[in-house]
C-alpha cells in the first residue's frame, strides 16, 4: 500500500493559499518592520513572523505581540506552545486581528522552548501535535499549518516523519514547512542545529511523493530564486531564512519568476523611497529610528555602496531625535557611490 492511501484526508478545512515562497519566521528579525519592509520588495511571497508563544498572547497585549499593517498580508503568524486550550484561543485572536494563516512551531532546538515542551520535541508527540492542530482548526477558519524538522536526535528516520505528517495531516493540517536538517536536542545549540546536521532534501521530496494532496515546502540553505524554482519540480513551496535577511533583494524577482505576475521590481532605491512615509509615521509615535533602520542594513548587499550605507545607517540611526532624513541622506550617498549622482 502506497503512503498516501493511509492517509485520512481532512474534510472540512478550508485549503491553504498557494505560496511557492515564503520569509522564514526568525526571532528578533522577522518582526512587523522587517516585514513591512520585505512586502516594498515582493507583493506576493507570503511572510511569517517570528515566533510567538501562546502563553505570551494569553497574558500579553496582543497589539503589541500581534499588532502589523496590513500591507504586509498575505501574514502567518507562527505560535509556539504545547497547551490545547492555549493554542486555539490564539488561533481565535489571530484570526480576529486578519492573520491569513497559524503556524505551529515544531522546529525550534532551543533548551528555553524544550522546557516548555514545545518546539521541535514536539516531534515525538505526534498525537499531541495533532490535538494542538484539531483544537486550533476548531476554533478558526484559518489554515493551521505546521512547521517541522525531518527529525530529532535518534527519532531521525524516514519512517518517523512520515509518521509524524500522517498524523498530523489526519487532524486536519493539510501545510507542512520541513526544515530539511534533523536537530539534536541536547548537544547542539539552536545556531548550530541551523548548520551543522546535513541538509537532507530528498527526505523532504519523498515527503511529497508519498503525501501528494498535502502541501509540502522545503527549507534549509535556500539563497537564490534559481533554487527555488528547481526545487518547486519536487515540492509545493519553498521557505527561505537566513539569506532573505542577509539579502533581502533576493525576493525582487519573485513576483514575476514564481508567482508569474507581469511586473517590473522596484529598485533598490525605489524600495527605500517606500519606506519614508512608514519611517515617518513610526518615529512621530516615538520609535527610535534604528527600529527599523536595523533591517535595512543588508539592502545593497554585494553592491557598490553597500558600505557606505550600512556605516551611515548604524552610526546615526541612534541618535536620539533621528528621523527620515538619516535615511535620505544614507541613499544619497549610495548614488554618489555608485555615481548615479555627481
Ligand atoms: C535568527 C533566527 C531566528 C529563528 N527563529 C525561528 C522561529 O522563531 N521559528 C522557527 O520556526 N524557526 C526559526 N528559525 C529557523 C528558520 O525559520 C529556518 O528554519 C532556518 O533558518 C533554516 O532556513 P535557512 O537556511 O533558509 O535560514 C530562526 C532562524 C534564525 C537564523
Amino acid at each position: 500500500m502506497r503512503l498516501s492511501e493511509s492517509i485520512i484526508l481532512p474534510t472540512n478545512k478550508p485549503k491553504t493559499g498557494i505560496y511557492p515562497l515564503s520569509l522564514a519566521p526568525m526571532m528578533d528579525r522577522t518582526d512587523r518592520h522587517f516585514r513591512y519592509f520585505v512586502r516594498q520588495i515582493t507583493k506576493r511571497t507570503l511572510l511569517y513572523t517570528e515566533m510567538v508563544t501562546s502563553a505570551a498572547i494569553i497574558h500579553g497585549d496582543h497589539q503589541r505581540l500581534l499588532g502589523f499593517s496590513p500591507e504586509e498580508k498575505p501574514l502567518a503568524l507562527q505560535l509556539g506552545g504545547d497547551n490545547t486550550q492555549d493554542l486555539s484561543e490564539c488561533a481565535r485572536i489571530a484570526e480576529d486581528m486578519g492573520y491569513d494563516e497559524i503556524n505551529l512551531n515544531v522546529g525550534c532546538p532551543s533548551s528555553r522552548v524544550q522546557d516548555g515542551n514545545f518546539g521541535a520535541c514536539l516531534m515525538m508527540q505526534p498525537e499531541k501535535v495533532a490535538k494542538s492542530v484539531e483544537a486550533m482548526s476548531q476554533a478558526t477558519k484559518l489554515p493551521v499549518t505546521v512547521k517541522h524538522r525531518i527529525g530529532v536526535d535518534d527519532c531521525d528516520r524516514y519512517e518517523d516523519m512520515v509518521n509524524f505528517v500522517r498524523i498530523v495531516s489526519g487532524a486536519g493540517c493539510t501545510r507542512f514547512t520541513v526544515h530539511a536538517r534533523k536537530a539534536w536536542l541536547q548537544e547542539l545549540s539552536p545556531k548550530e542545529n541551523r548548520d551543522i546536521p546535513p541538509l537532507r532534501y530528498s527526505d523532504v521530496h519523498r515527503l511529497k511523493q508519498d503525501f501528494p494532496h498535502l502541501f509540502i515546502e522545503i527549507n534549509g540553505g535556500f539563497t537564490n530564486l534559481e533554487q527555488v524554482r528547481q526545487q518547486l519540480q519536487f515540492v509545493d513551496g519553498v521557505m527561505i531564512g537566513r539569506a532573505a535577511y542577509d539579502n533581502p533583494y533576493l525576493f525582487a524577482n519573485s513576483d514575476r519568476l514564481i508567482y508569474g505576475e507581469d511586473i517590473t521590481p522596484p529598485n533598490r532605491q525605489q524600495v527605500v523611497e517606500a519606506m519614508y512615509p512608514y519611517i515617518d509615521n513610526w518615529v512621530s509615535q516615538g520609535l527610535k529610528l534604528n527600529k527599523i533602520t536595523r533591517h535595512l542594513l543588508q539592502l545593497f548587499a554585494g553592491q557598490a555602496g553597500s558600505r557606505v550605507w550600512k556605516r551611515m545607517l548604524t552610526e546615526n540611526s541612534c541618535h536620539p531625535g533621528a528621523t527620515t532624513e538619516v535615511v535620505r541622506t544614507a541613499l544619497e550617498s549610495v548614488k554618489i557611490k555608485r555615481g548615479e549622482r555627481g
